[in-house]
């Protein structure tokens, strides 16, 4: 089965949503790793709870973002990381962090990407007054919440819509997208293809998210 590691730094629900799932016996990811740059992360407890190994690499406590990536990156390959899943996690990787786990390294984002980069979607969202927003899994590139586009999913926005309101109906469906998003992967079933994915052939399961 495939190796992920998940680096979050708050909540988690995203990992809690890869750790119900990779408990299922048929799918084909399990976790090696979670990891948090934050060491009050609810999540750590979360992961804890579940018997999975959990790791803090505190950023403040580094002079520089590159000696402090270059301890995230020891400690994934040291759990033998095959797939890193960014849940939440709020720090900018630099370029050679990323280039070092390219196609190996998945996010999710809570816009319909390439709308709505960065933080505060569900603010500018309701803002601009769109009609639909949605969630995004994709591969990770060095331009923040940019990279080959792996599952989105649909929300409708309503008339009332709060940004709390709006944020927990659009993470419902990132915890399923996530979920997919990793099946996919793990399964050999998508790859990226220049700035795309290519899927093989395959319908996606839950037709109709996407
Ligand atoms: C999620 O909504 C995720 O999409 C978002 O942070 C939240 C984390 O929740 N990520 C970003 O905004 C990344 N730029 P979680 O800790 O409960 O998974």
């Amino acid at each position: 089965r495939m190796q992920l590691g998940i680096l979050i730094s708050g909540r988690g629900s995203n990992m809690k949503a890869l750790i119900d799932a990779c408990a299922g016996r048929d799918y084909p990811a399990e976790i090696a790793l979670v990891l948090s740059n934050v060491a009050s992360a609810g999540g750590l407890e979360t992961a804890r709870a579940a018997g999975i190994k959990t790791i803090v690499i505190d950023h403040k406590a580094y002079p520089s973002r590159a000696e402090f990536e270059r301890d995230l990156d020891q400690a994934l390959r040291d759990h033998g990381v095959e797939l890193v899943c960014l849940a939440g996690f709020m720090r900018l990787l630099d370029k050679d962090f990323v280039k070092r786990w390219h196609d190996r390294m998945i996010n999710i984002h809570p816009s319909l990407l390439p709308s709505y980069r960065g933080l505060k979607t569900h603010e500018r969202v309701l803002e601009d007054g769109v009609r639909f927003t949605g969630c995004t899994v994709h591969y990770v590139r060095p331009q923040m919440d940019e990279g080959p586009i792996i599952m989105q999913a649909v929300v409708p926005i309503d008339d009332h819509d709060t940004p709390q309101k709006l944020a927990r109906r659009v993470l419902a469906y990132e915890h399923k997208i996530y979920v997919e998003s990793v099946r996919l992967i793990a399964s050999g079933n998508i790859r990226p293809r220049g700035n795309k994915t290519a899927s093989k052939g395959l319908k996606f399961p839950k037709k109709g998210l996407i």
